[in-house]
């Protein structure tokens, strides 16, 4: 060898090593000799090394051997790959779980506990196992946009199974599989798929490690959990700010009357926010369906109104339906004092002047006040009667048909016109009458039975006086 291709040499290996040295500058790195050795393999052994330079557990020096064990520190490949100290070769399946849970042991806890980490299934091998979410050699912070964990990335990795009908048949056929379908047209789907990553994603409503099932009251989707999932969010004014919406849905509903029916009562019929907004295809609801949506519980409500002068004025205006009088998350207990022309009327916030509205309003109102008073007059009959100890299971009998009549009227004021209002009002009035005229009955019943028992007392007692005069007199007899 000259002294030319000598240095050339020289200079090839200075510029490898520099260059080395570039690559691998933490001191870390260029100990674990796994890395060394798999970085100039070739293929499959190759491409591990290749993936691992991005790889949160590099950078922070973990070693190949700190998930596949052996020595780091051995450049000889049968002591660095020995199995005497504890090298594992490719973990496979549920092993995966317990090779990352010798340093995430909270994680792996959690997991352990969850659906997808349940044996359940029997024969069926484990479902889900951490590298299918976090991938394998390139795994980076999980805030970082490349995560596989982050945004549009594990909204993917969740439906590759989700939307899969064949591989989801083998577990649950009656499982939904339209999740993916529905997300991507919902307002959140949206924003993600457009690098958004603050709006939810599969993770930020069911949870990660711990995803139970959705029928399980430990469920972050459970019926009644929810409304504070979303909350959690869309409560909180500083993550929602770049927005500009509004941030008090929860504080709202949480006191309306389908919150506290919900939340406080237990009453599993009444809404939670996604029975109005979907859950996968979660949206605001457009203006010309807002019935409709209260309409699958409140259906006479909305079949009424959509029968009403209102629908049709209010679609060309793009007023929301029933959110007009009643509001959406802070929806109250409904009363009278809404119609009229007081200062709670609902309606004359449109109608003034004697129109046909305020004329209507305050007719319904009147109305439903004089029923309301003869309701009272009625039942203060019934009391008068039944505190002299007559029997009246008839009149209570009415009273449930009047409550009745009573409703199906203020439901009806939901149809505008005032029609099918004052017909079933005119029942209620019918009905009171005849609750009245019942009790009023009962207590003229009283006064002839006394009347009666007046007579026949003293009939008695002259029956009495005669007999005792009549005994006296046979005494006096014998005595003589
Ligand atoms: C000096 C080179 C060298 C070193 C050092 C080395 N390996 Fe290897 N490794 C190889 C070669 C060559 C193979 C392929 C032959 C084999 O499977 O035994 C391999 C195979 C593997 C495999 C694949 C096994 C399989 O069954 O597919 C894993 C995993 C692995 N090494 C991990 C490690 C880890 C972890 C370390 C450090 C503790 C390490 N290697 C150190 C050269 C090396
Ligand atoms: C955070 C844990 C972890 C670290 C660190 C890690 N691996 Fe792996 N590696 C795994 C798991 C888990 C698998 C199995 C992947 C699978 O089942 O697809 C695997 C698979 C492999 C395979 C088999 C690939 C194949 O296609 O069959 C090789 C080779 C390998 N690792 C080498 C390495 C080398 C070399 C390093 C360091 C540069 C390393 N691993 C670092 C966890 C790790
Ligand atoms: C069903 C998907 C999924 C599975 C399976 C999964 N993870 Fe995660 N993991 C996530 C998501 C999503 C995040 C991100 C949470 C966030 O953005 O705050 C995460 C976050 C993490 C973090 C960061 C700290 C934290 O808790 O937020 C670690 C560490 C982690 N996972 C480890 C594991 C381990 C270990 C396993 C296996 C026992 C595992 N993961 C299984 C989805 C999963
Ligand atoms: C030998 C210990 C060790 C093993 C085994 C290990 N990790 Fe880690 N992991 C770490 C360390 C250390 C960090 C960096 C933590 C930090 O930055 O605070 C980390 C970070 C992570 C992060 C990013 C956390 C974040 O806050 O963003 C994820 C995700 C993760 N590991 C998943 C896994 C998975 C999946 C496995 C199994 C395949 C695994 N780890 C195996 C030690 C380990
Ligand atoms: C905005 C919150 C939210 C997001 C985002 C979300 N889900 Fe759901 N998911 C729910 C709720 C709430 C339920 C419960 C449905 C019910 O009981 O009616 C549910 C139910 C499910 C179910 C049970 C079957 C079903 O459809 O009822 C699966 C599986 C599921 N989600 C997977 C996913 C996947 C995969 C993604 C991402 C593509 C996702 N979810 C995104 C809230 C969400
Ligand atoms: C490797 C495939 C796979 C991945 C990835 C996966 N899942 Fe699953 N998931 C399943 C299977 C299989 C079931 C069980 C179905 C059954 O037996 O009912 C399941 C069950 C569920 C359930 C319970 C459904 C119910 O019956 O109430 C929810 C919720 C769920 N997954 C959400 C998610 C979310 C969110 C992600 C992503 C963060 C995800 N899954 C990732 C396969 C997967
Ligand atoms: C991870 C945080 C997060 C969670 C959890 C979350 N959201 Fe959102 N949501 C957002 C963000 C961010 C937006 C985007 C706001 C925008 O488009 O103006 C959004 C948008 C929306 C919108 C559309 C608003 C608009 O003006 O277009 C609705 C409706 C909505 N979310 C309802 C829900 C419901 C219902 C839940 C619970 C089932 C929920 N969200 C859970 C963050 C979240
Ligand atoms: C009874 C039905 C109903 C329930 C329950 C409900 N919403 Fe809404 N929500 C609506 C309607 C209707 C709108 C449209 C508002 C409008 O323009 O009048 C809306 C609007 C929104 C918006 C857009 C911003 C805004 O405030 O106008 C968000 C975000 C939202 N809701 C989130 C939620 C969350 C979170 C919950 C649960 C805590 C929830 N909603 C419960 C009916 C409902
Ligand atoms: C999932 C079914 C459901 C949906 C959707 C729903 N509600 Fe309700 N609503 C209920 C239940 C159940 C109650 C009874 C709560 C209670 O009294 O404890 C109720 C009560 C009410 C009341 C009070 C009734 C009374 O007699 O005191 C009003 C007003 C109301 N809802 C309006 C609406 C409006 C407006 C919408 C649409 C924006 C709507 N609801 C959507 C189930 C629903
Ligand atoms: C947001 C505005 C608004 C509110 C609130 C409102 N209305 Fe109307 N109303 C209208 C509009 C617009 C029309 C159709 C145009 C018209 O004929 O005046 C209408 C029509 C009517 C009509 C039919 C009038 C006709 O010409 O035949 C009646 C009756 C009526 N409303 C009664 C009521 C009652 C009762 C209330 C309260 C419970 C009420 N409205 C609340 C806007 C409103
Ligand atoms: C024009 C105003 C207006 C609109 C629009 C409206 N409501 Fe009402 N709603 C009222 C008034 C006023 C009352 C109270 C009547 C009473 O108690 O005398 C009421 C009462 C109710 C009640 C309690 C009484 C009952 O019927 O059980 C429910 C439930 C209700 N509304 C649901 C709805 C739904 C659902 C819609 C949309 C389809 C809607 N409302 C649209 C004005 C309105």
């Amino acid at each position: 060898m000259n002294f030319k291709s000598t240095l050339r040499l020289v200079i090839v290996i200075a510029f490898t090593a520099s260059i080395q040295q570039l690559l691998y500058s933490q001191k870390t790195q260029s100990d674990d000799h796994c890395f060394n050795c798999h970085e100039v393999l070739d293929g499959r052994l190759k491409k591990p090394a290749d993936l691992f330079k991005k790889d949160i557990h590099h950078q922070k020096g973990v070693t190949c051997a700190g998930c596949h064990g052996g020595i780091s520190s051995e450049e000889d490949q049968d002591k660095a790959m020995d199995t005497l100290e504890g090298f594992i070769r490719v973990p496979k399946g549920r092993s995966i779980n317990k090779v990352c849970a010798k340093c995430h042991k909270k994680q792996s806890d959690a997991f352990l506990k969850s659906f997808h980490g349940s044996d359940t299934k029997g024969k069926q091998p484990i479902i889900v196992n951490c590298i299918v979410c976090h991938g394998i050699h390139n795994i980076v912070p999980v805030k970082n946009k490349n995560s596989a964990v982050n945004g549009a990335n594990i909204v993917k990795t969740c439906s590759k199974c989700h939307s899969n009908a064949q591989f989801m048949k083998k577990y649950n056929p009656g499982l939904n599989i339209d999740q993916f379908e529905k997300y991507k047209t919902s307002g959140h789907g949206k924003k993600v798929f457009s690098g958004d990553n603050k709006a939810a994603n599969c993770a930020s409503c069911h949870g990660n490690h711990d995803i139970k099932k959705v029928n399980d009251p430990n469920s972050k989707v459970y019926f009644s959990n929810v409304p504070e999932t979303c909350n959690k969010c869309h409560g909180d004014s500083t993550y929602m700010k770049q927005y500009n919406i509004p941030t008090d849905q929860y504080t709202k509903y949480k006191g309306s009357i389908h919150g506290v029916a919900l939340l406080e009562k237990g009453n599993m019929n009444a809404p939670n926010c996604t029975n109005c907004h979907g859950n996968h295809g979660a949206s605001v609801p457009e203006t010309k369906s807002i019935s409709l949506i209260c309409g699958s519980c409140h259906i006479q409500n909305s079949l009424l109104y959509e029968e009403s002068p209102h629908k049709s004025a209010f679609s060309k205006e793009k007023k929301n339906d029933c959110v007009v009088c009643h509001g959406n998350h802070g929806i109250s207990k409904p009363g009278d004092e809404m119609l009229g022309s007081g200062e709670k009327s609902v309606c004359i916030k449109c109608h003034v002047n004697n129109d046909k509205g305020f004329i209507a309003a305050v007719l319904m109102k009147n109305m439903i006040d004089s029923l309301l008073k003869e309701m009272e007059s009625a039942n203060h009959s019934i009391y008068l009667a039944e505190s002299m100890g007559m029997d009246l299971s008839e009149a209570k009998f009415e009273w449930a048909e009047i409550n009745e009549a009573l409703m199906i009227a203020r439901t009806g004021t939901h149809f505008g016109h005032t029609d099918k209002f004052v017909s079933s009002l005119k029942n209620g009035f019918k009905l009171t009458e005849n609750a009245k005229v019942i009790s009023e009955q009962a207590v003229n019943d009283f006064y002839k039975r006394r009347n009666w028992l007046a007579y026949s007392l003293i009939f008695s007692i002259i029956i009495f006086a005669a007999l005792f005069l009549k005994l006296r007199k046979i005494e006096k007899m014998r005595n003589i």
